[in-house]
Order: C-alpha cells, then sequence, then structure tokens
C-alpha cells in the first residue's frame, strides 16, 4: 500500500519522539512492503512563529489532503502569555474540529513489566488494569463561547457548555460498538445530579443501553469514577464521556499504568482517516535532551496502522518489538525502576527497531 501521512512534530519534545516513530513507521513499511510518504505540517507554538497563528488554513488542508495524521505533542511556557486564540493548543482543538475528529480513545492497559511503576497497590495492580477512555472531543465546554468582560468593577469571565443529541449518540455508538469488540462493558461518566448536558447526556446513553441490549451498562458520576479509578480500575472496559471529563479521566487512567509516556491515542471521525498521538504533553523541561519516553509516539503510529490502514499485523509486529524491549529491561527515565537500564530516546527507538 502508498500512504500519504501528514507529520506535525510540534514543539517541546515532539520533533525527538516522532522522529523515533518515523523510524519505526518505515521499517514497517520495508519489512511489509508499503510507501509510507511524509508531509510536514507545522502547528502549535512553531506556526505562531512562523506564521503567527496556531494552525494556518494550508496546514489543516495538507492534513485534510493526508491518509492520516501523526502528531508529537504541542506547547511550551514560550507561548504561556499569548491570548486565548493565539495559543499553541487553539492549533490542536482547530485540528480535532477542522477534521471533524469526534471520538478520541485512549487505552489505559498495563504493561506487566511495568507493575512495579504504577503508583497503585500491588493489589490493586494484580486485578489487571485493561480499560479505555472513549472521550468525546470536538464538543462540549471546550467549543463553547469563552468570554472575559468588566462587570461591577471587577473582570468577569464566562465558558459555555453545550451538547446536541447527535453529539452524545455518534460517540454513544462508538463507545457501545467498541465494548462489543471487547469485554461488552459500558460506562457512562457524567454529572447528572448538576449539569443539564449531563441529564440530557445520559438520556441519549439509556436510549443507546437499549438498542445494544448485549452490552452491560451503567451510568456514574464523575467524582465517583475519579475515586474508583483508583479503587478499582479492574471494573472497567470501555468509559464514555463527555470532553473536558474525558480530558482529566485519562491523565489519572494513564498515570495508575505506570507512565503517561506509554499511552497511545486514536482520534477518528467519519471514515478512516485519524489523528495520532500520545496523550502526554511537550515536557518543555527535557525538550532536546534525548531524554523523552517515545514509546506513547510509536505505539499511535501502530494504532494508524492499525485503524486507519487496516495493517493489523504491522501494527502487531511493533507492538511485539514494544514488549520484547519492555522485557529486556530498557526504561526511559519516566519509567525507570530498580535493575533496569536507562536509556534515551533514540537508544529507545534503535532498540524497538532491532526487534522489529
Ligand atoms: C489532551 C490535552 C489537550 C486537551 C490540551 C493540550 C488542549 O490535554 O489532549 O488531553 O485538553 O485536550
Ligand atoms: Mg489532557
Amino acid at each position: 500500500m502508498e500512504k500519504q501521512i501528514a507529520v506535525i512534530r510540534g514543539d517541546g519534545i515532539g520533533p525527538e519522539i516522532v522522529e523515533q516513530a518515523l523510524r519505526v513507521m518505515d521499517a514497517a513499511a520495508k519489512k511489509y512492503g508499503h510507501t509510507f510518504r511524509y508531509v510536514d505540517v507545522d502547528m502549535g507554538g512553531i506556526a505562531i512563529d512562523h506564521f503567527g497563528e496556531p494552525l494556518p488554513a494550508a496546514e489543516l488542508e495538507k492534513c485534510l489532503a493526508s491518509d492520516s495524521v501523526l502528531l508529537g505533542a504541542v506547547g511550551g511556557p514560550k507561548w504561556d502569555s499569548m491570548p486565548g486564540d493565539k495559543r499553541p493548543e487553539k492549533g490542536l482543538l482547530a485540528l480535532r474540529s477542522g477534521m471533524g475528529l469526534y471520538s478520541n480513545n485512549r487505552p489505559a492497559k498495563l504493561w506487566p513489566q511495568l507493575a512495579d511503576a504504577s503508583p497503585l497497590k500491588p493489589e490493586i495492580v494484580a486485578k489487571g488494569i485493561d480499560f479505555i477512555v472513549v472521550r468525546e472531543l470536538i464538543g462540549g465546554v471546550y467549543f463553547g463561547e469563552h468570554r472575559t468582560e468588566e462587570a461591577d468593577g471587577e473582570q468577569k469571565a464566562t465558558d459555555v457548555m453545550s451538547y446536541s443529541e447527535h453529539e452524545i449518540e455518534r460517540i454513544g455508538r462508538i463507545a457501545f460498538e467498541t465494548a462489543g469488540k471487547r469485554r461488552k462493558k459500558v460506562t457512562s461518566i457524567d454529572k447528572a445530579n448538576v449539569l443539564d448536558t449531563s441529564r440530557l447526556w445520559r438520556k441519549v446513553m439509556h436510549r443507546l443501553a437499549e438498542e445494544y441490549s448485549g452490552i452491560e451498562y451503567s451510568d456514574m458520576l464523575v467524582d465517583n469514577a475519579a475515586m474508583q479509578i483508583a479503587k478499582d480500575p479492574s471494573q472497567f472496559d470501555v468509559i464514555v464521556t463527555e470532553n473536558m471529563f474525558g480530558d482529566i479521566l485519562s491523565d489519572e487512567a494513564s498515570m495508575i499504568t505506570g507512565s503517561i509516556g506509554m499511552i497511545p491515542s486514536s482520534s477518528l471521525g467519519e471514515g478512516s482517516r485519524g489523528l495520532y498521538e500520545p496523550i502526554h504533553g511537550s515536557a518543555p523541561d527535557i525538550a532536546g535532551q534525548d531524554k523523552a519516553n517515545p514509546i506513547g509516539t510509536i505505539l499511535s503510529a501502530a494504532m494508524m496502522l492499525k485503524y486507519s490502514f487496516d495493517m493489523d499485523e504491522e501494527a502487531a509486529a511493533i507492538e511485539a518489538a514494544v514488549n520484547r524491549v519492555l522485557d529486556e529491561g530498557l526504561r526511559t527515565a519516566d519509567m525507570m525502576a530498580e535493575g533496569c537500564r536507562l536509556v534515551g530516546c533514540s537508544e529507545m527507538g534503535d532498540a524497538i527497531l532491532k526487534y522489529l
């Protein structure tokens, strides 16, 4: 197969982790007889520096003209004082919505080799952690009106959160379909005791739960969910939730698996073109020092092969290579443990290539 992939290296550690992912993709292409063509796209802080805005229309066009998009990370202190619509993060949000990617899928799965790195007690970890957070990605408070005004001699800020039925239904269907291919359990997370958006969310989810009668369904309030993820994560299979709750809970979910540096994600809409990125940020404190963990990005590339290109075998080969390297005891600083060998970003890439 021949595929064109838009590559957004981004800011901070973005360029170095993406570099390793591209090496791995090239090795997979060579091994399985594919051709991947890469088109560089500027988004985030680097785009602000080059063009004065975080996602110029021409850069979004390049993504829409490609078969899929790989992203490192964006943002950093350099752009922190920019106004809201000129921040790097705004580019990411514009990319998600410009590509219509309403479904963000973030697996939280424990690699047994990293069990010691989990901050949870061993007896909780031993029950197993293997769930996926299906996060609504282009609605809710992230995309409502944002306003700061003068009112009665002080500043007043407002962020509007809204959801329509069709936005809830389409993400709900992704969750139920995903659960159908897994352990057949959906937990929908909301704040229906307070928010109207959550009450509507729950109503739509209940309608779907009746339709997908083979799936075990339950509701959970978001505050309780934050507690349950720490107390007994083995109870979850597929979590479905709105944009901001999903942002918060997916960081918690990743941390209990040992390192946020290991977790890939896919964002999909209608059709097979997706955006694949690690869920961690741009880590400006270690940028350019060859210390970052490239595995989240490498596994994101594997997800792209699997979900956008139907290259199941290729994706499995990359995952198996990562597994071998962890078995060997190689660790980047974020997941370093006693008895393991500390390696940098590029050496981690070398090791994964060796097993591929
Ligand atoms: C994420 C990030 C983004 C989000 C930020 C960078 C805007 O935290 O992908 O989880 O909140 O969605
Ligand atoms: Mg986040």
